[in-house]
């Protein structure tokens, strides 16, 4: 077989759900991503963005970002580790390790490369990362690139967990990673158990705060903050793509730690520094999350609106306590052809299915960020209400 071979019976699956209106991906917006987006000419209510403070075209961010392009230019054109560093990285890591509490902090170009980066420089080749098994593909990449042995257990599924630490060696090095937030149902890892294992069996705890940092805790600080368990977790990880309304990533943690990090991890060091317009944007993200509250307030005001209106509904939201708030279906087909009648009534939400959740496990991912009105919301709720007697 040619290695090309396997294109072509893809491009035709593609080309045949493109033709019959089912291809949900790569959708061109042509406006602002804003509560409502514009599409082909026509508006749609936004439930598919992870903009969760609204933040995207707030004039703060905006005017930070082009201050710094006027004084830094528009890339760093080199890795952090040589010619990449500018004193603005500094500034947001100073700025973020104090946010948390924490001795240090270091900056990646995307949340990808920092999971991948933390994972793969510190588990060598006798240590053990522990994932669940719905962790973010980030953590699944940052695994299979280190050296070590990699083990999983079920969703949330704690007497697995201890089945697996149980068995390890004792004097190994040994990983716990989860998802704060698990991205794709809205619901939250079991800190407090995990954090009891870990102490029971010696191990360190990575906790990925992509969906919770600016959501969750009093004061945005993520689930860690949420579970009072701040001076439990080992790490702490998060990105600017989604409250932060830009692109990068961090991880925060003890100042040895960091620094073996920001000298081993190959996705910081071969790879180009985050550029300057989203160092800026991501620091005024910051000051907003910790001076507005009332963003994170109003946005669990129309997350918990929503989700209470979906289930009197009838719709299935699973596990979900967070604005990320699933509609699970099951079957990809009929997943696929809910995602549509949605589309055409307007509302931009994401299918998800098999790899990215478990088989029979297909949902329409919807998600809710501050900038949400309540009559967005009644809208949405209007629609889904035509819609309920589909399912
Ligand atoms: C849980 C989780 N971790 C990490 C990432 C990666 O972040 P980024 O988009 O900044 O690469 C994402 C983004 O989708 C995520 O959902």
């Amino acid at each position: 077989m040619d290695l090309f071979d396997k294109c072509e019976i893809y491009y035709k699956r593609v080309e045949e759900a493109l033709t019959k209106g089912y291809y949900p991906y790569f959708i061109p917006i042509e406006s602002e991503t804003s509560n409502w987006v514009v599409i082909n000419g026509k508006k749609y209510l936004m439930l598919g963005s992870n903009n969760y403070l609204g933040l995207t075209n707030d004039p703060r961010l905006k005017e930070a970002a082009i201050e710094a392009v006027k004084k830094y230019g528009t890339g760093c054109t080199g890795s952090r580790f040589l010619n990449g560093t500018l004193d603005l990285h500094l500034e947001i890591e100073k700025r973020l390790a104090k946010f948390f509490n924490r001795d240090d902090c270091i900056v990646f170009s995307t949340g990808y490369q920092t999971n991948l980066g933390i994972i793969s420089s510190l588990v060598s080749k006798n240590d053990y990362v522990i994932t669940d098994k719905l962790d973010h593909a980030s953590i699944i990449d940052g695994c299979k690139l280190s050296f070590g042995n990699v083990k999983r257990f079920p969703h949330n599924n704690m007497t697995s967990l201890e089945r697996i630490l149980k068995s390890l060696p004792k004097n190994s090095g040994k990983l716990i990673v989860v998802d704060g937030v698990f991205s794709m149902e809205g619901d939250l890892c079991n800190l407090p158990e995990i954090v009891n294992l870990a102490e029971k069996y010696n191990a360190r705890i990575l906790v990925d705060e992509a969906h919770a940092v600016g959501v969750l805790g009093k004061n945005g600080r993520g689930t860690v903050e949420h579970f009072g368990l701040e001076d439990k977790v080992d790490l702490i990880m998060g990105t600017f793509s989604k409250s932060f309304a830009t692109i990068g990533g961090f991880v925060v943690g003890e100042k040895k730690v960091i620094s073996y990090i920001r000298h081993n991890a190959r996705s910081l060091i071969f790879s180009a520094a985050l550029p300057p317009a989203s160092v800026a944007a991501a620091l005024k993200a910051l000051e907003i999350i910790q001076t507005e509250p009332e963003r994170r307030r109003h946005l669990w005001k129309i997350t918990e609106k929503m989700r209470e209106g979906l289930k009197k509904l009838g719709y299935n939201t699973g596990e979900s306590v967070t604005p990320i708030i699933p509609i699970i279906i099951g079957e990809d087909i009929k997943t696929l052809k809910f995602w549509r009648l949605l589309f055409e009534n307007q509302i931009f939400a994401n299918p998800v299915i098999p790899p990215a959740v478990p088989p029979n496990r297909s949902l329409i991912r919807t998600s809710y960020m501050a900038i949400h009105t309540e009559e967005d919301i009644d809208f949405a709720l209007g629609v889904f209400k035509n819609l309920a007697k589909y399912l």
